[in-house]
């Protein structure tokens, strides 16, 4: 017994029934009075969320003065950075930052928003989100690293590592939560938490690899999703969360419900007739903490006394959660870093934005110099649709606990073009042209009541197109940029869109832009993938910014005038229209008219497809027998001008076994920087675990047949070479 293990079961020893329903509850401070927090934390709460600065400290000595002195975990959704702080570094969105395809880079953001976090006093981030977005509808889209279950299981293993450090107890070192467990992105229809009819062996083989990664990486705790799987909800679900997850991955940590899970089993759900029925169903299950249902703490303890649920449930919870707590030193006095170097973090909020700008389409106009331009478009200064969601522009409820003076000015693309102009014979005009929605769009956007801070955002986005202005704006000037996408009210929690065009009157503008004649650059500013089929015939170069750091309009200037050739590729495929979802790469093969008769077959862009100035050409790959298995090496050469990074794929075809499998499917990747006119040889030893398919059973086998390894540029086709081995 270690000497951790022997301290919490001393400790529960001493705990009371009420004592240990405490442990187990988390509230969002920030909707409690000074008083009512206070009581909680003498009563032992487990975990406050969204408690900042002053109030944070008062809220742990009183948690350390109370009875047993235990002290309170701090959560916060930090999911890009401290984001939620007015002063923190904000860096893009997990989609945008899937781009990179960076886990070095990830590693490092999780590093630096921890500092930053610990550095305030807290000690959990809820993050790094594990959804795979298929179905480009859904709202939280930019908060996944896109589609595939490799780049977002490497990407979230990357970031837990960052964001845990080598040892929890280290100053800079908080506590990750992988979530939301689990296909929480795979609802109908792409409407949040409606049902999800996913079996548990395509839960097995599509959506658990990533929580593998996450739990192998030693993630110390992990969030209940709100839907239901097959008429189950996920709170309720023992077989995924005690069976699945901490049965067959072997997680150690604690689990946590989402947001009101618990009164939503009643409320929302209908599966529990009363909140106590809820609290049982959800501690059977496997919920070690309930996050924002103060009522079931009162619930756990009657069922208790009632004899309808057994005290030793509640003992296996709070062990796991006090375990979390002294391994993250908590109980040994845990300091906070005194000192965080901001400026190392804004270089690599630098790095990370510059390689998240995806060059969609150039057909020479860039990059741009001595040139007039007419920059004209919604999105051209506009911050919080270059940030999108989860920043302290987005919450401002939970920030005002701890207001401070801003430090990082944001730079929207205008800036970061004005900022360039002079060093590129660049002169530019700008204009709005329209906003993001017209004045008589009147659902365009999502139910305003209750959230004041989203009315704010959205009114003055309702404007119609000023024709007179932006042809007049247009006059005079050799290219034309237009800045389109979308803005906060259409991405993000609560914000799921039927519809992925441009909305409002942006199409017109684009349309009425491309009538002058001149060259036209269209840079989509947006939380998702928009269907834009328009952009990709008529535009003569296309660039792809999803929701940018603080920093990212500048990113965006020096990729669009040549300062940089770090573009990343696309970490989710586009569709033409939303009529053709899905378009994910890695689906199973279809017959009978694989396609819409009134819509392509192929993505309007593909997962992993971008461009940059330089080109690159691939070898034929080989094998070579390494450690039992594979290894396939391809060579890449520069064959442009520019020196540059190729992001490298690899993409598997599996045979059929007891089920079909996926046309292909990403297994690996690698970022490899290559000089103008360099060759290199780039070697993946092949994972023959990740070829394994899962059986109806639940068994993972190495199915006998040919296996086809795709190495290349892109997903699509004409950019993979091909080579096979049978088993
Ligand atoms: C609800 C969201 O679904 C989840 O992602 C977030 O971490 C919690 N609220 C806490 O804010």
């Amino acid at each position: 017994m270690t000497g951790d293990t022997k301290r919490v079961q001393e400790l529960i020893g001493r705990m009371s029934l009420s004592e240990k329903a405490a442990q187990m509850t988390q509230i969002p401070a920030n909707l409690l009075t000074d008083e009512e927090a206070e009581t909680w934390a003498v009563r032992g709460i487990g975990s406050f969320l969204h408690a900042l600065g002053k109030r944070a400290e008062k809220l742990q000595k009183a948690a350390r003065d109370s009875r047993l002195g235990i002290p309170v975990l701090f959560g916060i959704d930090a999911v890009r950075g401290h984001a939620l702080k007015n002063g923190a570094t904000v860096f893009p969105s997990p989609l945008a930052m899937a781009c990179a395809w960076d886990r070095e880079a990830m590693e490092a953001v999780g590093r630096a928003t921890a500092a930053e976090v610990a550095a305030d006093g807290l000690h959990w981030t809820f993050a790094p989100l594990l959804c795979m977005a298929r179905d480009l509808r859904w709202g939280r889209v930019d908060e996944t690293f896109g589609e595939s279950p490799t780049l977002t299981g490497e990407l979230a293993a990357a970031m837990i590592r960052g964001l845990q450090g080598e040892d929890l107890k280290d100053e800079t070192a908080i506590l990750a939560c992988a979530k939301h467990f689990i296909a929480y992105a795979e609802s109908t229809g792409g409407r949040d938490s409606a049902d999800t009819p996913v079996s548990m062996r395509m839960i097995r083989e599509t959506f658990l690899p990533p929580y593998k990664k996450a739990v192998d990486a030693g993630c110390a705790t992990i969030m209940t999703a709100y839907l239901p799987i097959d008429g189950v909800p996920m709170t309720a679900h023992k077989e995924l969360l005690t069976g699945v997850l901490k049965g067959e991955l072997g997680f150690n940590g604690f689990v946590v419900t989402d947001w009101d899970n618990v009164g939503s089993l009643v409320a929302r759900q209908q599966y529990s007739e009363t909140l106590r029925d809820a609290a049982l169903a959800a501690a059977i299950a496997g919920n070690d903490m309930f996050m924002s249902t103060p009522g079931a703490y009162e619930e756990l303890i009657a069922l208790v006394k009632e004899g309808r649920l057994s005290e030793t449930v509640l003992d296996e919870a709070v062990k796991r959660i006090l375990t979390v707590k002294f391994r993250l030193g908590l109980f040994d006095d845990k300091q906070k870093p005194k000192i965080v170097d901001m400026q190392a973090h804004q270089a690599l909020n630098a790095r990370i934005q510059q390689e998240a700008v995806v060059m969609l389409k150039n057909n020479g106009v860039l990059p741009l110099e001595n040139k007039k331009l007419a920059v004209i478009g919604p999105s051209v200064d506009h911050i919080h649709a270059m940030l999108g969601d989860w920043t302290y522009m987005s919450h401002p409820s939970i920030r005002s606990s701890c207001e401070i003076e801003h430090q990082i000015t944001p730079v929207t693309p205008r800036k970061g073009l004005e900022r360039l102009a002079a060093g590129h014979g660049l002169t530019i005009r700008y204009e709005k042209g329209c906003g993001f929605l017209r004045e008589e769009d009147p659902i365009a956007a999502p139910d305003v009541a209750g959230y004041p801070y989203l009315e704010k955002i959205i009114k003055p986005e309702f404007q119609n197109l000023d024709t007179g202005a932006v042809l007049s704006a247009c006059e005079g000037a050799d290219v034309l940029v237009a800045c389109v996408g979308d803005f906060l009210g259409q991405t993000g929690e609560y914000r799921d869109r039927a519809d992925l065009d441009l909305s409002g009157d942006q199409q017109a503008l684009l349309e009425l832009m491309k009538s002058t004649g001149k060259p036209l650059v269209v840079v989509l500013v947006s939380g998702k993938p928009l269907t834009v089929p328009w952009v990709r015939e008529n535009a003569d170069a296309a660039v792809q910014l999803f929701n940018g750091g603080q920093t990212a309009g500048l990113a965006l200037a020096r990729a669009v005038t040549g300062e940089t050739n770090a573009f990343g590729k696309l970490p989710i495929s586009f569709a033409h229209h939303a009529g053709q979802l899905p378009v994910y790469h890695n689906q199973l093969p279809g017959w009978h008219g694989r396609r819409y008769i009134d819509m392509p077959e192929e993505p309007l862009y593909a997962f992993g497809y971008g461009l940059s100035y330089t080109s690159y050409r691939y070898g034929a790959p080989r094998l070579e027998k390494e450690n039992g298995g594979y290894a396939l090496i391809t060579e890449v050469q520069n064959a442009g001008e520019a020196d540059g990074t190729e992001i490298v794929q690899l993409y598997a075809h599996r045979p059929a076994g007891q089920r079909m499998t996926p046309v292909k499917e990403l297994i690996d990747f690698a970022r490899v920087p290559l000089k103008a006119g360099e060759s290199k040889e780039v070697r993946f030893p092949v994972d023959m675990e990740s070829l394994k398919a899962v059986r109806d059973d639940g068994s993972r086998v190495l199915e006998k047949g040919t296996y086809t390894l795709m190495a290349g540029s892109s997903s699509r086709d004409e950019d993979l070479r091909k080579v096979t081995f049978t088993i």
